[in-house]
Order: C-alpha cells, then sequence, then structure tokens
C-alpha cells in the first residue's frame, strides 16, 4: 500500500487543470449496456473507481479499448447480465449497472453494494423506482436477481429520508428509456452528473425532459444508438482545490472548472473570506485577509455537497473561532475527525453535527485515510500543518483523485507518494 507524506506549512500558489467528474463518467460508462453501438466517452479521468466499472462492464462482454483520456466501448451482443460482488464490494457506484441491464436484457444480478466508511448506504429506492416499472427483484445470496417481460412506464415518487438519490435517479432513468410508455421521476437528484447523463442518453436518442430539476419525463422508445460524450468537469476535484488554497493561505487558479456547478462552495468561501474571481473558465482563488468561520449544512444539490464536507471541516480547524457542520445526507461522514484530532484539531461531535473550534497552527501527524473525502481532507490539513504528515491508505484517495500529489506539487504543496513499510 502506499502513503503520502507531505511536509507543511506550504502556501500554494499556480495553476490546476480540472479532470472530469468521475460521478459522471461512472453512470455514462454504465448507460453503454443500453445499446449495441459503439460508444466514445471522452475527458475520463484515469481513476481506480472507473478501471472497476470497465471490469465489470469487460465482465459482461462488453469490449473497452482505454485510450489516453478517452474509452471507446463496444457492447454489442454482451451475453452476460451479472455484476459480480468481487467488483460491486469494490465501488458501489457499480450497482447502477441493474437499470441498463434489466431494460436490455429483461434479466440481471447484480451484486447488492455492502456499506461503506461513510455510512450505510441503502438501495430500496433503487428497488421501488425498478419494481415501480414492472421489474420483478429478489434478493437472493447477496444479489439483486431481476427480470421482467417487458419495462413499463410509471410514475416514480424517488425522495427518501435523505432527501433525492443521484444514483437511484440514474439507475430508473437509464431503466426506463426503453420502457414502454411515459416514466415521471418524482424527487429525482439534480446534480450535474444526473444532467450530464441525461444528455448522453439524449444523444442515443433517448427522449428525457426535466433532468437538473426535481422532475424527470422519459418517454420509452425502441432502441437506443451508439453515442459520443464529453464527461463535464469534476465539480468536488475543483473545490477540493478551492479549499487547498484557502487553507494554505495560497493564491491558486482552478482551469477547466464549471463555475456555475460550485455555487454553494464559493458562498461558502466568499463568507469566510477568501476572494474568488472568474476568468472565463478559470476560478482564481485567494487568500487576501484573516478568514472567519462559516457554518455549513450538507443538502442535494444545489446546497452543499457532502463530498465537500471533510475538505471544508478541514479548513475550519483553522480558522480562529467557532464553526458548525451539519451533515444531513450522511451522518455518520465523520471518519475525518478523529484523525484531524491526531493533528491537534479541536472538534466535537453532537449528533449529526460538528462543532469545530479553530486552532492556530495545526501540528503535522501520522493519519489514516478511511474514505475518499476524509483522505482529501487530510492532504489539505497536511499542507497547512507544521512539521510532516504521512496519510497511509491513499488506495482511497486513488478511487477518486487523478494523481493529487503531483497536482499539488506542482502548486507548490511538499508532498510525495512513497511505498508502506
Ligand atoms: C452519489 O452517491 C455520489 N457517488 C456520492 O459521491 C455522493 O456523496 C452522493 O451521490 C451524494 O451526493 C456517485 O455519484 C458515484 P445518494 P449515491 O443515493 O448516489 C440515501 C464520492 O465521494 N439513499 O444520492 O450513492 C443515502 O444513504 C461519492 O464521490 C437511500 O436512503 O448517493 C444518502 O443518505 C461518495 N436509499 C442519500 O440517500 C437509496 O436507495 C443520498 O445518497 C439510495 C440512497
Amino acid at each position: 500500500m502506499d502513503k503520502i507524506a507531505i511536509e507543511g506549512p506550504t502556501r500554494l500558489r499556480g495553476t490546476v487543470e480540472v479532470s472530469g467528474a468521475k460521478n459522471s463518467a461512472l453512470p455514462i460508462m454504465a448507460a453503454t449496456l443500453l445499446t449495441d453501438e459503439k460508444c466514445v466517452i471522452k475527458r475520463v479521468p484515469p481513476l481506480r473507481d472507473v478501471n472497476t466499472m470497465i471490469k465489470i462492464l469487460r465482465n459482461l462482454g462488453v469490449k473497452v479499448q482505454v485510450e489516453p483520456g478517452r474509452l471507446v466501448i463496444e457492447p454489442k451482443g454482451y451475453k452476460n447480465y451479472i455484476a459480480p460482488y468481487k467488483y460491486v464490494k469494490e465501488m458501489r457506484a457499480s450497482f447502477c449497472v441493474l437499470g441498463p441491464i434489466l431494460a436490455k436484457h429483461r434479466k440481471a444480478q447484480v451484486s447488492y453494494p455492502g456499506g461503506c466508511a461513510i455510512g450505510n448506504r441503502p438501495v430500496d429506492l433503487h428497488l421501488k423506482g425498478i419494481r415501480a416499472l414492472g421489474a420483478d427483484l429478489k434478493i437472493e445470496h447477496g444479489y439483486v436477481v431481476g427480470e421482467t417481460r417487458q419495462l413499463k412506464g410509471a410514475h416514480v415518487y424517488l425522495g427518501g429520508a435523505f432527501g433525492s438519490s443521484v444514483l437511484a435517479t440514474d439507475n430508473v432513468m437509464m431503466a426506463a428509456t426503453l420502457a414502454k410508455g411515459r416514466t415521471v421521476i418524482e424527487n429525482a437528484a439534480c446534480e450535474p452528473e444526473v444532467v450530464d447523463l441525461a444528455d448522453f442518453l439524449n444523444k442515443m436518442g433517448a427522449k428525457i425532459k426535466g433532468a437538473g430539476t426535481h422532475f424527470i419525463e422519459i418517454e420509452g422508445v425502441k432502441r437506443l444508438d451508439g453515442a459520443e460524450a464529453e464527461v463535464i468537469p469534476d465539480r468536488i476535484e475543483a473545490g477540493t482545490f478551492m479549499v487547498a488554497a484557502a487553507i494554505t493561505g495560497g493564491d491558486i487558479t482552478v482551469k477547466g472548472a464549471r463555475f456555475d456547478h460550485l455555487g454553494a462552495l464559493v458562498d461558502k468561501l466568499q463568507d469566510s473570506g477568501v476572494t474568488i474571481t472568474r476568468h472565463g473558465k478559470d476560478i482564481r482563488v485567494r487568500v487576501q485577509r484573516q478568514l472567519r468561520p462559516v457554518d455549513i449544512t450538507t443538502l442535494p444539490y444545489p446546497g452543499f455537497p457532502t463530498d465537500l464536507q471533510a475538505q471544508m471541516m478541514a479548513l475550519m480547524t483553522t480558522i480562529n473561532g467557532i464553526s458548525v457542520i451539519t451533515e444531513k445526507i450522511y451522518p455518520d461522514r465523520y471518519m475525518h475527525v478523529s484523525e484531524l484530532a491526531r493533528m491537534g484539531a479541536q472538534i466535537k461531535l453532537e449528533g449529526d453535527s460538528a462543532i469545530v473550534k479553530g486552532v492556530k497552527q495545526l501540528s503535522g501527524a501520522p493519519v489514516m485515510a478511511s474514505d475518499l473525502r476524509a483522505s482529501a481532507a487530510l492532504v489539505l490539513a497536511g499542507m497547512a500543518a507544521r512539521g510532516r504528515t504521512d496519510v497511509s491508505r491513499v488506495y482511497h484517495l486513488d478511487r477518486g483523485y487523478d494523481k493529487i500529489e503531483n497536482k499539488l506539487s506542482q502548486l507548490g504543496a511538499n508532498i510525495h507518494r512513497e511505498r508502506e513499510e
């Protein structure tokens, strides 16, 4: 296993290019299972999670050619309809192949995803939506076993106790493209990645309206053609770099991001006193004054994204004053708290909230990554802390960040990867 060693404190300076969005590439890759024709997906980030989805597609019999920054996917004649446990346990997002396989092949067997470090992650909304389209779904030996003679359009309400569900919306939307008749998904997720998927499906010949709102309408069609997609920029990677500039008191320009996808983060960083200016598709982030603590509550898009909660917490631990962070999407998503405490952070958990009392200076320490975004938070804290920080188990980081240590060292961070003895 690898670890990342960081010597702090550093002020980041320079420009960094954002990669394609992991959480857009994954469902778009799954959507290719809906057609027999060739698809080309550009700006696919070279990540562990993308490699896991490639393994799932190849295991189904789909031809996947990996070229620099793009995938050529030829699903013609894939026969297998099983997504095995060994892959799904690596990456929960694999579950979004259920809808496409069932819609195309009328039967599917997908491993029931387990939990993960950020908490219990049920799939009841996925099952509810796909059953509403007329599929018979059973849970047998850890698999969701599905079959249908023909999916039929339906009106599906997909809101759960924590609001809308991104991948449940994706799963049902993909299945509905080949269902007979009209489907309405009510309380659909509005994330930009859902819109990106809908755009790709419409390029394939689907008839989808309303993506990006809470009401998505899908008129079923007989078949879908191949298409080409260029994945949107990764707003969470972009946001992570913006917070990196803030926590190190730096001045960086994030290139190729979608400013309109980052409203909640820009709002909070500006409230805290960070200077953020736009130059076309570039976002310049500078710290020109003492920052103020801000309160954060994570909500479904366009609310503050849960995937930037840990990164913002790291920032708040270095700002004088009290900030309250409330996690409404994954109430247990606080694995980073105990690791940040090892670096001298003062954080108190109360239910789904964390009360953060800023300290003058974090101190470098050996810490352990637990999940993708917690790992990013520890790297950010390490760049602000005095002394050396070793973040172990960085395979978590590699799931969602394309060589983050290279990008950060280009910004002046004293950071490198080492083999863990
Ligand atoms: C997507 O996961 C993202 N992953 C997650 O990013 C992200 O944190 C999450 O959306 C929320 O924005 C991908 O897109 C691959 P949800 P998803 O269904 O779709 C509950 C990262 O770091 N829920 O929107 O699985 C669920 O427990 C990852 O890149 C149900 O109750 O999340 C959560 O509380 C981590 N029943 C809430 O809804 C269900 O059937 C939102 O989850 C499904 C979800």
